[in-house]
């Protein structure tokens, strides 16, 4: 069948991102109507035709993730009844990432469970951002196209014209984003040595790297209950950093993330749009929007078109 035109739908978790990407595109965003049964099953009628459409439906799983996931879960079943032609699960946050092997005995890996469920669902495609790990994206078996705000963020530093710059990574673990992040921009790479203690305590034990004088930029894929980040804040003040700014793609800020990035020695701390920043943050915690890239994302899936491209230039 030929495939008809763009139609962009979202879940509850996205509808702000979900309407920028719209914005972006020139288009409305598609009538779906998502709310609940009176004994709490999720309700979901997409309220136009979208037989023969492209179809992408936008949906963080941020908190409250089971009821999101679902929503999105419920929603391409009723895309891929209406007879849409294909369907793109767009996740701008992708959650239960964090179980992504079986490092001990007896656990899960909810990664690629949650993979498995978006498949069975009816997704043709996936289009998300950040991943926790970027070899999440082989728990799919369809196509998945992996985008990243360090775009975003760069250019905000770009404009600010930071000078001295060291790019640091809170763990292990992000030292690879962090060292794509300073090869944009020139800037040497430091590491925290974090050791978590319990799922909402971290302990930066030293650093890898030297900071002393310099202007540092802490990234990371995520903020959840801020622990590495204000963690990493404190042992790069004891080294000696100059100015301190933070940059993670997911706002979850879940716990005490506000208290602790208020009293962290930050400048600024930057987080994109993936998920709606909750009310109470802190004046230093500033948003900027993915809701452009992933607009043109969405435009070349459409066209057939690369989107390496988009990443090759700043
Ligand atoms: C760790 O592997 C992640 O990249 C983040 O550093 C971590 O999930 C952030 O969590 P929190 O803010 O609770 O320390």
């Amino acid at each position: 069948m030929m495939r008809k035109g763009i139609k962009i739908l979202s879940g509850s978790a996205s509808r702000d991102l979900a309407r920028a990407i719209c914005n972006e595109l020139d288009r409305p965003l598609g009538a779906a109507l998502v709310d609940r049964f009176p004994d709490g099953e999720i309700n979901v009628k997409i309220e136009e035709d979208i037989r023969g459409c492209d179809v992408f439906i936008v949906q963080s799983t941020c908190p409250p993730v089971n009821e999101h996931l679902m929503e999105l879960l419920i929603l391409m079943d009723a895309c891929k009844r209406a007879s849409a032609e294909r369907v793109t699960a767009v996740l701008p946050y992708y959650g239960y990432a964090r179980k992504d092997r079986k490092d001990e005995g007896r656990v899960p890996i909810t990664a690629k469970l949650v993979a498995n469920l978006i498949c069975s669902a009816g997704a043709n495609r996936v289009l998300c951002m950040d991943l926790h790990a970027a070899q999440i994206q082989g728990f799919f078996d369809i196509p998945v196209d992996h985008l990243y705000a360090s775009k975003v963020f760069l250019h905000y530093f770009a404009r600010l014209g930071t000078k001295d710059v060291v790019v640091v990574a809170p763990d292990v673990g992000s030292s690879k984003m962090a060292s794509s992040f300073a090869k944009r921009i020139d800037a040497d790479v430091a590491i925290v040595e974090k050791r978590r203690v319990t799922p909402d305590k971290t302990n930066a034990l030293k650093l890898i790297g030297t900071v002393e004088g310099k202007n540092c930029i802490i990234v990371d894929d995520m903020i959840s209950t801020a622990g590495s980040i204000a963690e990493a804040a404190k042992i790069l003040k004891e080294y000696g950093a100059r100015e301190l700014w933070g940059c993670a793609t997911h706002p979850v800020c879940c716990g005490n993330a506000f208290k602790r990035l208020e009293e962290a020695p930050f400048r600024e701390v930057l987080v994109a749009d993936t998920i709606p920043l909750a009310p109470g943050a802190p004046e230093k915690v500033k948003v900027l929007s993915v809701a452009p890239m992933l607009g043109e994302a969405i435009k070349r899936i459409h066209l057939g078109e690369s989107l390496s491209i988009m990443f090759d230039r700043l």
